[in-house]
This record gives C-alpha cells, structure tokens and sequence, in this order.
C-alpha cells in the first residue's frame, strides 16, 4: 500500500518503540514488546479505529465506562458493516483485542487515541462530561515516552486545556517525554464507499517532535495525512468540516422548500447543478439530520464564539433551520391527512425508516424519532419498517418492526432509505409522503 503523507514536516524514524522495561511514573514496569495502542472509548468511531490498527499489526486495548458495549464487542454482536465484523471476529481470535474498563491498562500503550463521545445537552450547550472525564483517565494514567491522540469533535482549545496542561502539571514536556497531537475523525459508518484507510486526515501536534509522532502512528492507517499547525488548526478544521455541511443541508432543504412552491422537482434541479465541475456540491435534501455530528458539532463553535461575545448569524440560522426541519414533515403530514379526509385521531400511518441515516442502526438525534412521536401522540395506528432497528420503545408505545406495510394504511412517510430497502413497491400506495428524497418523483408527493 502506497502512503503519502502530505506533510510540512519531514517524515523520519521507525514506529517509536519505548524501551521495554522502562518503569513508568506510576511504578509499573511497561511491556512495549509489541506495539500496544489504547483507545479509549469503543463506539462508532473507536472501534473501527481500533480494527484499523490492529489491520496494521499492533495490538489495542480498548478502554470503555459501558460494560454492555465491552460485551458486545467481544460476542461480535455490534453496528458495523459484515466485512468489518469479519475484521473484528479474526483480531478477537488472534487476540490482538484485549477490552477493559479501567483507564490503569492505558499503561501498556505506545499511543492513546480518545475517541469519546462530545454531544450538546437539551440547552444546546456542549456536553465535556465524557470528554473531561476521558482525558483525566489518560492524564493519570500516562507514562514517559507516550503519545496521546485526541480524536473526539470539540472546541478550539481543547486538546491543551484538557490534555497538554494536566499532563505538565504532572511534570510532562511536551515534545520531550510525552507527545500530544490532535487529529479529528472522518469515519463514514454505514458506507461501504468511504474506507477510514482512503480517506485523507488531518494532524495537528503541539510540538514538531508530537506532530512527527503523530504522522508515525496514524500513518499505517492512512493512506494520506494532511498536516496543521497545531492542535487548535485540527480542531477548527473538523468544526468547518461538520458546519459546512450543516449550513449546506439547510440550504438545500429551503430549496426543496422554495422548489415546491414554485412547481419545480427539487431533485431533477439538484442533478443538473450537480453537473457543474467546480463550484458545486451536492447535498439532498431530507427529515431533518441526526447521528453524533451535524446536529452536535456546530453547537460546539457557537457556544465558544458565544463566549467570545462573537455572533455567527449564518451558522444559527443553519443549525435552528435544521432543528425545525422534522417540524416541516409534521406539517407536511397533517395537510395530506387533511387532503385526504382523514382525521388525525383515525388516521393509519406507516413509518420507513426510522434511523438517521441509511446502512447505519444509529438512532442518535434521528429526526424520524421526533417525527415517530409526534405520530404517536395524535394517530390511532402507526407501524414501522426499519431492518435496523426491530424495536423501538417512545412516547410509552413499543413499537415492532414489520415487514410490510399494513392492509388500510392511509400514509406511508418514508424517512430513511437503507442500502437493502426495497421502496419501489411503496409507490403503489395511494399516498406516499417521500421526506428521504431518495425516491422517483412519480407516484409520491414530498415535503
Ligand atoms: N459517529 C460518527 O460518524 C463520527 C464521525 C466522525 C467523528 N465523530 C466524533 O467522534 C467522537 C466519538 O463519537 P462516536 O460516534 O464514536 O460516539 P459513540 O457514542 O458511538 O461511542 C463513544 C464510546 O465512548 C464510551 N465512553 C463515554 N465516556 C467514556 C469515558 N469517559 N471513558 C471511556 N469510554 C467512554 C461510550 O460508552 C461509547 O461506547 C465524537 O466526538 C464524535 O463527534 C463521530
């Protein structure tokens, strides 16, 4: 495998190797015999990153407070496409994965890579919980000669507040004894397409020595490394990243407002300007946005800039626009009920799709959820099919997957296209509200 490291540093030197034996701050007599890296928070993004090494010949020590999801892992059964369950089965049996919930293990690693959890709270306001929490585990438990890795989505600052100033008060030189960089995650999960190892990524260090580091460590997993200045250069990078397709969704869901309205197919629009090679990129429309990031991420910059009594009225817009787009469905619903003569209270209605994005069973801020309880609240019957999700419990009802699309269904509002989902069939339903964008125009009306 050819590797480029697009770098404004030369890249030098072997995987860094501690010596074996070396006694840590801690006491503990360290085994770096063979590469170790810990991850520390086994979810969407750590544990595919944690195949990624260990696809590259070193051994991971994945570090996760659930329990349940340590068990999942180890029994195979989690949200990964088949080809990266088959991964995961051949590293458990060659042991190459060892899982713990105590941070004490990170002891044994080269590098540490922080992929945890950074949500918004019901303010809006960022969640550090499990961010703070993460980094004072790998604070404490570093060694001399390890390189700490902070991967989670976050504010502009972070890495050095959370990380680099804990460790030199512990007595750390960064770029001496202990290496720090920050490097934002890109994975896709659910695509097939959009392989962690093609796809470039981004490195900022907070010294040279931490940047070099760094590039040592990522690079077997990465085909192409782009690096940054520093941390804060990272950080920013992944927060333009994520706003800017957040500003975008916005802009093409008023699109296929103001497209409606004028009697023009959204979609056929959308295709033509995509035919443009420069200047233009694609975004559909669609429900609304959910999972970790877009309906997360942006909120991480507008509060800093908030605090920096700084306004940034086109990423607010954006973001209250996005959060009002399930609302947008919801009305949509209730003018087809009422085209159709049928009164809400009585009306039977059939959810598709019910996760936020297709191939993925991630129900994380997934519009379809506000939409499926809005549903309950006022209808007599509403069913869903999901091959994602075979249950779901909201608004007191539990809902079952199904199979088809019940005999006397007066609505079918598709939310979510899965890779597998065949929607053709739908379109003989008499009325068929296609929020997804992913059907043909024909046979079906849009939000
Ligand atoms: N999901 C994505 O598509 C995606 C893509 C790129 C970047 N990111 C970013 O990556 C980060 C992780 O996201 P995710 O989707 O993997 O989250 P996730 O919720 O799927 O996984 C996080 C894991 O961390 C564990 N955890 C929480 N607090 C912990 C702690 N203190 N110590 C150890 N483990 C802890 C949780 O139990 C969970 O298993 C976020 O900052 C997110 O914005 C996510």
């Amino acid at each position: 495998m050819s590797k480029t490291a697009i770098s404004a540093y030369p890249k030098t030197g072997a995987y860094p190797q501690a010596p074996t034996g070396q006694r840590s701050l801690c006491g503990e007599i360290l085994n770096f015999a063979v590469p170790t890296v810990g991850i520390v928070g086994m979810g969407y993004v750590g544990l595919p990153t944690a195949l990624s090494f260990m696809d590259a010949g070193r051994k991971v020590i994945g570090v996760d407070v659930s329990r349940l999801r340590l068990a999942q892992i180890q029994r195979g059964d989690v949200d990964l496409l088949d080809r990266d369950r088959d991964r995961l089965r051949g590293h458990l049996e060659a042991d190459a994965l060892a899982l713990a919930e105590s941070g004490e293990a990170l002891r044994d690693a080269v590098a540490v890579v922080v992929c945890v959890p950074t949500p918004v709270d019901a303010n809006l306001v960022p969640d550090l919980k499990p961010l703070r929490a993460a980094c004072r585990v790998v604070v404490e438990n570093a060694v001399p000669g390890q390189l700490i890795v902070l991967t989670s989505t976050t504010y502009v600052g972070c890495t050095r507040e959370l990380v680099v100033e804990p460790l030199m008060a512990r007595g750390f030189t960064p770029g001496v004894d202990i290496h720090v960089v920050f490097s934002p995650e890109r994975i896709d999960p659910g695509v097939a397409s959009h392989r962690p190892e093609d796809t470039p990524r981004v490195i900022g260090g907070v010294t040279k020595a931490c940047l070099q580091r760094g590039l040592d460590l990522l690079e077997p997993t990465c085909k192409h490394l782009f690096t940054v200045s520093s941390p804060e250069a990272a950080e920013m990078t992944k927060l333009l990243e994520n706003t800017f397709r957040a500003v975008n969704i916005a802009l093409v869901n008023e699109f296929a407002d103001a497209s409606r309205a004028l009697g023009v197919d959204v979609m056929e629009v959308i295709g033509a300007a995509a035919t443009k090679p420069y200047g233009f990129m694609r975004f559909n429309p669609g429900p609304g946005v959910g999972g970790h990031c877009i309906p997360c991420d942006p909120h991480y910059l507008l509060w800093q800039l908030k605090s920096e009594r700084r306004d940034s009225p086109v990423i607010d817009a954006a973001m209250k626009a996005i959060a009002a787009r399930p609302s947008k469905v919801t009305t949509r619903i209730t003018e087809l009920l009422a085209d159709l003569g049928v009164p809400p209270r009585q009306a039977r209605v059939h959810v598709v799709g019910v996760t936020f994005k297709p191939g993925v069973a991630d129900l994380r801020e997934s519009p379809s959820l506000d939409i499926l309880e809005w549903l309950l609240r006022r209808c007599l019957r509403v069913t869903y099919t999901d091959s994602y999700v075979p249950e779901i419990v909201l608004a007191g009802h539990q809902l079952t997957s199904r199979d088809d699309v019940p005999p006397g269904t007066d609505l079918v509002v598709v939310l979510t296209v899965h890779p597998d989902s065949d929607v053709v069939g739908l379109q003989e339903f008499p009325t068929v509200l296609d929020a997804s964008y992913r059907m043909a125009a024909e046979g079906v009306v849009r939000v």
